[in-house]
């Protein structure tokens, strides 16, 4: 039987090719004809907002030295390893769009980790068949082969004009001189205690006389800075093949882990074609499977061009966005995974003529509850997963979510290596229809396989519009799509920067069924009246941390914002 029902292969088979939003062959990275006032201007300055002040240092250091965005995403990127090991790191996996000034090249560098060759689903069970948990997010086994070294290295080689070693060096100093960890690393540190005590080199690691690092104290990582310079010196072979890989799959396997040599050395970078949706004038450039983000996003934008959103009130407005949401995720669960081993209907998914046939499904005037929607949980966002945007002076742009997964990962730290490996194989649909960490289901398109890629969330991003253009992305498991989504709703409506980062943030998933909220989001009228139409609304805290750079082509002026819940980021423009 088939796996689509009946109607969508209806649907399918009217699909023309003329979609606004484009899925053309996903497998060949396009250069795409440049919007004429990105073509013609150089904003003459660099813009980075990221998570950490030091990382937006290191990387406005490298421009300074004569790198472009992309010399400098290396260097932010490897800085986070160390200064935020508890949202991104060597040891876990990134995702970025990019777009190159000199030819309007925009491309997704997939630098997401792969499941290791051994990988067997039982491992994953408790003896009775129910879930096992802690192998999925906790030690060894929960940990994908890391492709952020390997990512980091691609830019350098492909699109940087240092090399290497230089836009490396930041990471190496911080690592090798110390730098005070900020309350976010301590308070992680803190959370994940238990976790990190069950393995000697993470205790070591991560704690002094056993306890997290104190404030105001100087914290040093001599193993990973070691790490990191063995990978400025030799490029990808200095992680994946020779010393440091024999460290990982030695201490992999000694705490009941499944890694091989051949793992590391079979990982691959790829790079594919972005999905590009049209939007109000703009042209939205974003993640393509495996990350789901961007297939949602332009579900979602396809579902709301056909809404006159100019002539309703907040609450209506919000109710179609937030059913637009409840159907992009419906289909995430039901479709998503590896592009490299599932078919997956992106033509039908990207299509507007999709896009009518859900919003005609959409009530003008009430929820509609998820359990009547055709188909086949969720936790908070704690400190996990980071994202920064970078434009340099020449207009080159890049947006990177990088990711451990969850807070710091598996927890567990290789010995010798001071790499943190990620717990990234609980984004695969482990068992299928069980809810993840973050509450997401997976059918079994996003079943583990030797080599697959686990789906993800991350929805690194550009908006590109004649007069003003953005570079966009958030950390926050299943909440990254909606936030990068109404980031970029507001960059549209007009908002800058600063107001995009600090603006309060809803989100709806298909299940649980209900609208998570940050306080203070909806006024009292709109509360209500969302209320009424059938929504629960249920309070979530953390949100963010967005970091966005946009650019205004009218006077050629960048701003760089971090989002003031995070009070250690940092956007500056140099
Ligand atoms: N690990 C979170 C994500 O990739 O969505």
């Amino acid at each position: 039987m088939s796996p689509f029902p009946r109607w969508r292969i209806l649907l399918l088979s009217l699909l023309l090719t003329c979609g606004s939003a484009s899925a053309a062959d996903r497998s060949v990275p396009a250069a795409h004809a440049p919007a004429a006032a990105v073509q013609a201007q150089r904003p003459g300055h660099a813009a980075i907002a990221s998570a950490n002040f030091r990382a937006t240092n290191a990387g406005l250091e490298v421009i300074a030295a004569g790198g472009n965005a992309f010399d400098a995403a290396v260097a932010v990127a490897s800085t986070l390893s160390v200064v935020e090991p508890e949202s991104s790191g060597m040891g876990g996996g990134f995702m970025a769009v990019l777009r190159r000034a000199s030819d309007g090249r925009e491309v997704f560098i997939d630098a997401r980790e792969v499941a290791p060759a051994a990988v067997n689903t039982k491992d994953y069970l408790n003896s009775d068949g129910t879930p096992n948990r802690d192998a999925a997010l906790n030690g060894p086994l929960s940990a994908g082969i890391p492709g952020e070294p390997a990512g980091l290295a691609w830019l350098a080689e492909h699109y940087g004009r240092l090399p290497l070693k230089q836009s490396l060096a930041p990471a190496i100093r911080t690592a090798r001189d110390g730098f005070e960890p900020d309350s976010r690393l301590r308070g992680a540190i803190a959370e994940r205690a238990d976790d990190l005590r069950r393995w000697p080199a993470s205790a070591a690691k991560y704690f002094v006389d056993g306890k997290p690092p104190a404030a105001g104290k100087l914290w040093r990582d001599p193993d990973q800075a070691r790490t990191i310079e063995l990978l400025a010196e030799q490029g990808r072979d200095g992680f994946y093949k020779g010393e440091v890989a024999r460290k990982l799959v030695a201490a992999v396997r000694a705490a009941g882990g499944n890694w091989s040599e051949a793992d590391l050395a079979a990982y691959q970078v790829k790079e594919r074609a972005p999905i590009s949706v049209d939007y109000r004038g703009y042209r939205i450039v974003t993640a393509p499977p495996p990350s789901s983000g961007g297939v949602a996003v332009a579900e979602i934008l396809n579902i709301l061009r056909g809404v006159e959103t100019e002539k309703l009130d907040r609450a209506h407005r919000i109710h179609y966005v937030i059913e637009a949401m409840r159907r992009a995720f419906r289909d995430h669960n039901d479709y998503l995974g590896d592009p490299d081993f599932v078919k997956m209907p992106l033509d039908m998914l990207l299509s507007p003529y999709y896009a009518d046939g859900l919003r005609q499904s959409i009530l003008p005037d009430k929820a509609t509850p998820s359990s009547m929607l055709p188909s086949s949980a969720a936790r908070d966002p704690g400190p996990h997963t980071t994202h920064f945007s970078i434009i340099d002076k020449d207009g080159n742009m890049i947006a990177v979510t990088s990711t451990v997964n969850y807070t710091l990962g598996s927890t567990f730290v290789a010995a010798g290596t001071g790499v943190l490996l990620n717990d990234e194989m609980d984004d695969f649909a482990l068992v299928p229809n069980k809810p993840n960490v973050y509450g997401l289901l997976g059918s079994t398109a996003n079943a583990p396989k030797p080599g697959k890629r686990m789906l993800s969330s991350m929805t690194p991003s550009l908006v590109i519009g004649a007069d003003r253009t953005a570079v966009i992305g958030s950390p926050g498991g299943s909440t990254i799509i909606t936030q990068v989504l109404e980031g970029i709703l507001a960059f549209i409506d007009g908002k800058d920067a600063s107001d995009i980062v600090a603006q309060k943030r809803y989100h709806h998933q298909f299940m649980p069924d209900r609208v998570d909220v940050e306080p203070g989001v909806f006024d009292a009228a709109t509360t209500g009246e969302l209320e009424r139409m059938g929504y629960t609304l249920h309070p979530r805290e953390p949100w963010g941390f967005m970091n966005v750079v946009t650019w205004d082509h009218r006077d050629n002026k960048l701003d760089a914002a971090s989002d003031p819940r995070r009070p250690s980021g940092l956007g500056k423009v140099q």
